[in-house]
């Protein structure tokens, strides 16, 4: 099983290492490859994803991602900011379902935003479509105004779109998703004042018809965003369009205690994916030593479940962070009085010889 592995900048380098060390202790046959990208390919190949970065993502199993972006790259020219590496990455190898799930660990449940009554138990699954919407729309750009409440003036403008084959097939990914799990379904829109959100909403109907099963109900985002602060456990599997996820999604990591403890699976029509933790590359505290690496381990368990087809493995790695949260070892961003700081290489080694012990 070949895996690209491109750590990328900030805290990048130092979560992967860790997640590399956890799987090292699988004793799987995996050959892992390492590459450049964002910043530092841009650094060291003047592009932040090299030609050779991309084939070696396409010819692997899966890919295992660190984080990119800092704030030194903000004045380059669009195409060359770390960030385009991500959305060059989606693109080269079709990844359209993005996968979040927010899980509220039990030792942590009082490092939530919320109040621990509402977050107790959760695991919520967010969908994210990842092609369309308004990020990649044309027309996009910049104008002299001929029309609107100030013509004459500088405007901006991106455009929303979404195509009927791309809702269709990100609507099976979670109708299927949702069979697997507690049979629930919420698709999130703004179907009351968007055009590509009541296609979104008819589409989705139209493929619940294929799902009797799944119980299916619609949500208008600003209601998600409620919902998801003020009973966040009545949601199950949600599903919804590039923009809103971004948003919805990060709102659910908060929920969970830190963003540091969030991996996500973003993957193709055959589960080949790319595997990340939700947050960036944290240039606040990158070579600190203080970045939790659990997220970025986390998203090693669900390439290995997704993409690697070894389900048992990805259980061990889930077990073995279950086990180091009990322990009370927590890294800054989750630690509270009375349980024990840890540094990011110290996390690591816990969940790994934690690994052995767990069959
Ligand atoms: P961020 O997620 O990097 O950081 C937000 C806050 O969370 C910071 O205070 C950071 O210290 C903290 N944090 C993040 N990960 C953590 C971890 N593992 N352990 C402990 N604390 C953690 O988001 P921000 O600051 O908005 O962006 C920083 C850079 O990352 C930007 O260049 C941005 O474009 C990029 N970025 C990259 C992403 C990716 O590679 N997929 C996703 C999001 C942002
Ligand atoms: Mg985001």
């Amino acid at each position: 099983m070949k895996i690209a592995v491109l750590p990328g900048d900030g805290i990048g380098i130092e979560i992967i290492t860790e997640a590399v060390k956890v799987l090292n202790v699988l004793d799987l046959p995996l050959e892992l490859e390492w590459a450049d990208v964002g910043g530092k390919a841009y650094d060291n190949h003047g592009h932040p994803l090299p030609e050779a970065t991309l084939n070696l993502a396409k010819a692997a199993d899966a890919v295992l991602f660190g984080a990119v972006g800092d704030w030194k790259y903000d004045k380059l020219e669009r195409q060359f900011r770390p960030e385009q590496a991500i959305l060059g990455l989606r693109k080269g190898l079709g990844l359209f379902a993005n996968f979040r799930p927010a899980l509220c660990y039990p030792e942590l449940t009082h490092a939530s935003s919320l109040k621990p009554e509402l977050v107790a138990g959760l695991d919520i699954l967010i969908i994210r479509e990842l092609t369309g919407d308004i990020y990649f729309g044309q027309p996009r750009g910049r104008r002299t105004a001929v029309d609107g409440h100030f013509p004459g003036s500088e405007e901006a403008f991106d455009t929303m779109r979404y195509s009927r084959p791309e809702i269709e097939r990100i609507a099976h990914v979670a109708f299927q998703a949702a069979m697997k799990r507690g049979k629930k379904l919420t698709s999130v829109d703004k179907a009351n004042v968007l055009e590509t959100s009541q296609l979104w909403k008819d589409v989705m109907t139209e493929i619940h018809a294929q799902y009797p099963e799944v119980a299916l109900d619609h949500m208008y985002v600003d209601n998600a965003a409620m919902q998801l602060v003020k009973a966040p456990k009545k949601l199950d599997v949600v599903v919804t369009g590039n923009m809103f996820g971004d948003i919805l999604s990060d709102e659910a990591a908060m929920l969970t205690g830190s963003i540091g403890m969030l991996p996500s699976a973003s993957l193709d029509k055959n589960n080949k994916g790319l595997y990340e933790p939700s947050h960036g590359s944290a240039p606040d505290i990158a070579g600190k030593g203080i970045a939790n690496p659990l997220a970025t381990i986390l998203s090693a368990a669900m390439m290995l479940k997704f993409s690697l087809q070894q389900p048992d493995a990805a259980a061990r790695i889930e077990a073995a962070v279950q086990s180091v949260l009990a322990q009370g070892l927590r890294t800054a961003d989750i630690w509270s009085e009375g349980t024990t700081k840890v540094s990011t290489r110290e996390m690591g080694d816990a969940v790994a010889t934690a690994i052995t012990t767990i069959k």
